[in-house]
């Protein structure tokens, strides 16, 4: 089953990544994770996850590792449902904010 994800993932960002825009993602990240996480633009004071700036650095942190991690489980928050783009979306803006963009 998750080897069955992880190619269908593989795929998707073949054909998804000439549409993801970092500017789109950063906008679902203020709404939607900035409550746990520093999301790189205007910090909440709380924070229970790691900042974005921090994961994007990390080595692990590729585009594939974030969509699978984006759209499989996410320990302590288990409301949060994302469509396609927004995934996308997302891992862009993420890996801009790491210098991994590219852009
Ligand atoms: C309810 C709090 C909460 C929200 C909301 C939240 N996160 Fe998290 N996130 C965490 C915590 C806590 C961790 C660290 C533990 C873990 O990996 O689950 C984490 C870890 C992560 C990681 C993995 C870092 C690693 O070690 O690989 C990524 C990527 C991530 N979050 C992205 C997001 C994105 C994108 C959103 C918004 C769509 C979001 N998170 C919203 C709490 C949250």
């Amino acid at each position: 089953m998750f080897k069955a994800l992880i190619a269908g993932l593989a795929l998707c960002g073949v054909a998804g990544v000439a549409f993801a825009e970092p500017a789109d993602g950063r906008k679902v990240a203020q709404a939607q994770c900035a409550a746990c996480h520093d999301v790189g633009a205007g910090a909440p004071a709380r924070r229970e996850g790691p900042s974005f700036v921090e994961i994007a650095k990390m080595p692990s942190t590729t585009e594939l590792s974030l969509k699978v991690f984006l759209r499989s489980s996410h320990r302590n928050m288990p409301n949060l449902i994302l469509g396609a783009d927004e995934v996308d979306a997302l891992a862009a803006y993420i890996l801009e904010l790491g210098g991994k963009g590219r852009s």
